[in-house]
């Protein structure tokens, strides 16, 4: 495995991978792997002949009152992991790197998905996503480029950027990876105490009870989203920020489960902020 941190051995070894037909498979990350991300890195190793894995935890997308100089770190650590998933190569740039003479006043707008939800609870986070992966993807090059659905108001951000802004990428959705109590993976699961580590099962129980509602035939958005919140608010270390169900292209409020939707639920437990969301098909 090679490791860079320079656009110009970026671009120079992914060129050098198409010249001799490889494809490309791209994994962007702010590091800290667990098993969310390797599952990606696997999936693009099944998928692609040469894959790259990006490090790099981008100021762009923190507000000023979240944790970028906390964020959890540890290069080595990451490097031997990508490693052992067989990356050929990873990208781990300096700040000054991917933002040479400072962050820059050119940005790309994600539009009205990037105000909703996530986009209103972390004001500016969805446009400092969307400009660094669009670098990401200008120094990658056709490929196609792993997402999990962890986060799928970002992932859905990124397949309308990449419609819009034409971008050669082909963008591929990745499952969740849960712990056995189903927990959902995130780098910032670290900060949990071991009572807000069990309290933190609350967003994934909410999840549970609103598809065994839908299941049973419960079509109403608020109704799934009035049990949801429930659920949560009855977890004493847990504080709700949104339980609701919305389209699943364009992240809108809806009255009806109709077409594909998705329920998503955001709360605070201790410290970090955790989100997570099932989709239900149309
Ligand atoms: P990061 O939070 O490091 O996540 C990198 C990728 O791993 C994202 O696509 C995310 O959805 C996926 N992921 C995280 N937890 C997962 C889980 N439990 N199961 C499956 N996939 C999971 O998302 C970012 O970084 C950044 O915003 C980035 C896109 C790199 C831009 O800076």
């Amino acid at each position: 495995m090679e490791v860079t941190r320079t656009v110009k051995g970026l671009r120079a070894r992914t060129a050098a991978a198409r010249a001799t037909r490889r494809a490309v498979g791209f994994v962007p990350t702010m590091g800290f792997f667990h098993e969310g991300h390797l599952s990606l890195m696997r999936r693009a190793r099944d998928e692609r002949g040469f894959v790259v894995a990006s490090i790099f935890v981008n100021p762009l997308q923190f507000g000023p009152s979240e944790d970028l100089g906390s964020y959890p770190r540890d290069l080595d650590r990451d490097l031997a992991l990508a490693e052992a998933e067989e990356v050929d190569l990873v990208f781990a740039p300096e700040v000054d790197e991917m933002y040479p003479g400072g962050l820059p006043e050119t940005a790309v707008d994600p539009g009205p998905i990037g105000e909703r939800l996530e986009g209103a609870a972390r004001p500016g986070h969805f446009r400092g996503v969307a400009t660094v992966v669009a670098k990401l993807f200008h120094f990658v090059g056709p490929s196609a480029a792993y997402f999990g659905e962890k986060d799928a108001q970002q992932l859905a951000m990124i397949r309308r950027m990449v419609r819009h802004l034409s971008f050669p990428v082909d963008v591929v959705g990745c499952p969740i990876i849960r712990e056995p109590d189903g927990l959902a993976l995130s780098s910032r699961n670290v900060y949990l105490s071991s009572e807000e580590r069990a309290a933190a099962t609350c967003l994934y129980r909410a999840l549970r009870e609103a598809s065994a509602l839908v299941d049973g035939g419960e079509r109403d958005a608020k109704a799934l989203a009035a049990r949801m919140a429930e659920v949560v608010e009855a977890e004493p270390l847990a504080e709700l920020d949104y339980a609701t169900v919305v389209g699943d292209e364009l992240f809108e409020e809806i009255g009806q489960i109709e077409g594909s939707a998705r329920a998503l639920v955001a709360a605070r437990v201790g410290k970090p902020r955790l989100i997570d969301n099932v989709r239900f098909a149309g």
